[in-house]
C-alpha cells in the first residue's frame, strides 16, 4: 500500500525521526512511502517524491524537516478536493501522514475525512498545546533546549550576582513550554499569556530572589503581551540590573532529544499500522504517559489551560493569586 506524509505548519524536532522510522517499517513490507515538499500546497503542486529510509536515516537526528512545510491554507480552495484526489491517484497514494499542531490537526482532518481520504495525524509542535494527547512531539527537545541556556545563564549568574535574569521562550499563545521550563528549571518566577499578574508583587518577588540567592530568574512564555515592558520596566521596579535572553526559533530548530526520538518511532509504528489496518481517521496521541491511537478526529475535545496549581507554586502564590511565601 502506497501512503504518503506531509507537514502543515510549524516544524518540531523529531519529525524527521518519524519520517525515518516510518518509511523503514514501510519498507519491511514492501510497501512504498512518499513525501510531499512544501504541505498540502506542494502535494496539490505535484511536489512529491519517494522517501526511502536510507535517504532519510542521516536525517533522523536532525531538527526541522527534511520535507519543507507551507501555512498556505489551499484545501480551502474550491477545486481543492479534486486537485488533492487527483495527485494522490496519480501516485496511488492510498492514505496520509498529517504533522501538524493544534490548528493543523483540528482543521485538516474533518475535510479528509469529508472527502475519504485516510489520514493518521501526529501532533508536531513544540508548543505541547494540542488537545487530546498529553504530549507533541518537539515538546521535551525545546524544553531541553532551554534547559541548556538556563545552565549558562546560572553559572554566569553565580559567578556575578546581583542581577535578574529573563528568559523567552516560544511557545505561541499558550503557557505550556514556558511552565514546563519554569518548573523542570526552579524559575523564581513565571508569566503565562493566560494568567494574569501584579507588578507590584512582581517587583517584590524578584527582589527577594536577589536578596536570598544572589540572583532572580524570571522565564516567561512569547505570548505575554506585556513582556517587552516588564523587561525595560524591572530595572525601574527594583533598581537591579537585568539581562535578557530570547530562545526565539533555535528552540524549535533544536535536534531532538531521546524522549523525542523514542516517541517519534512509537507515532511513526502506530501510524504506519493504522493505515494498514484500514482506520480513516486517527491521531498518535499520548495518554496515561504511553503512545496510542486516538481513532476519528480530535475535533470535537476541548483546548485546556496550563496548570495553575503548579504556576501558583512556582511564583510563591496562594490559589487565591496572593503571595504565599
Ligand atoms: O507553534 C509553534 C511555534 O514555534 C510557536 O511556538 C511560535 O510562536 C510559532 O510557531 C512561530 O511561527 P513562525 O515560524 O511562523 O514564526
Amino acid at each position: 500500500m502506497n501512503t504518503l506524509m506531509l507537514v502543515s505548519g510549524g516544524d518540531a524536532p523529531g519529525i524527521n525521526a518519524v519520517f525515518y522510522h516510518y518509511a523503514r517499517a514501510a519498507a519491511r513490507d514492501g510497501n512504498a512511502v512518499y513525501g510531499a515538499r512544501g504541505g498540502f500546497a506542494g502535494l496539490l503542486n505535484g511536489e512529491v517524491s519517494l522517501l526511502k529510509p536510507e535517504a532519510a536515516a542521516p536525517w533522523a537526528g536532525v531538527g526541522g524537516s527534511l520535507l519543507e512545510s507551507s501555512r498556505e491554507p489551499v484545501l480551502s480552495s474550491q477545486d481543492a478536493e479534486q486537485r488533492l484526489k487527483a495527485r494522490l491517484d496519480e501516485w496511488g497514494i492510498k492514505g496520509l501522514v498529517l504533522f501538524g499542531g493544534d490548528g493543523s490537526l483540528r482543521h485538516i482532518p474533518p475535510l479528509l475525512e469529508a472527502w475519504g481520504v485516510p489520514c493518521i495525524g501526529i501532533p508536531t509542535t513544540i508548543d505541547n498545546d494540542v488537545a487530546g494527547t498529553e504530549l507533541t512531539l518537539g515538546f521535551d527537545s525545546a524544553c531541553n533546549f532551554a534547559y541548556h541556556v538556563i545552565d549558562g545563564m546560572r553559572a554566569t549568574a553565580h559567578a556575578l550576582p546581583g542581577r535578574i535574569f529573563t528568559l523567552e521562550t516560544l511557545g505561541g499563545d499558550t503557557g505550556f513550554l514556558a511552565l514546563a521550563v519554569a518548573d523542570g528549571a526552579g524559575a523564581d518566577v513565571v508569566l503565562l499569556p493566560e494568567y494574569d499578574y501584579d507588578e507590584n508583587w512582581l517587583a517584590e518577588r524578584l527582589r527577594e530572589a536577589v536578596r536570598s540567592r544572589g540572583h532572580a530568574l524570571l522565564v516567561m512564555s512569547e505570548g505575554v503581551k506585556t513582556k517587552e515592558t516588564v523587561v525595560a520596566n524591572i530595572p525601574q521596579w527594583t533598581g537591579i540590573r537585568v539581562r535578557d535572553t530570547r530562545l526565539g526559533h533555535a528552540q524549535r530548530g533544536g535536534a531532538p532529544s531521546h524522549r523525542d526520538r523514542a516517541l517519534a518511532a512509537e507515532m511513526a509504528r502506530i501510524a504506519y499500522a493504522a493505515l494498514c489496518d484500514g482506520v480513516r481517521a486517527g491521531v498518535a496521541v499520548v495518554r496515561g504517559g504511553r503512545a496510542a491511537l486516538h481513532e476519528g478526529l480530535l475535533a470535537g475535545i476541548s483546548a485546556s489551560a496550563p496548570d495553575r496549581v503548579l504556576y501558583d507554586f512556582i511564583n510563591g502564590l496562594n490559589t487565591d493569586g496572593h503571595s504565599g511565601n
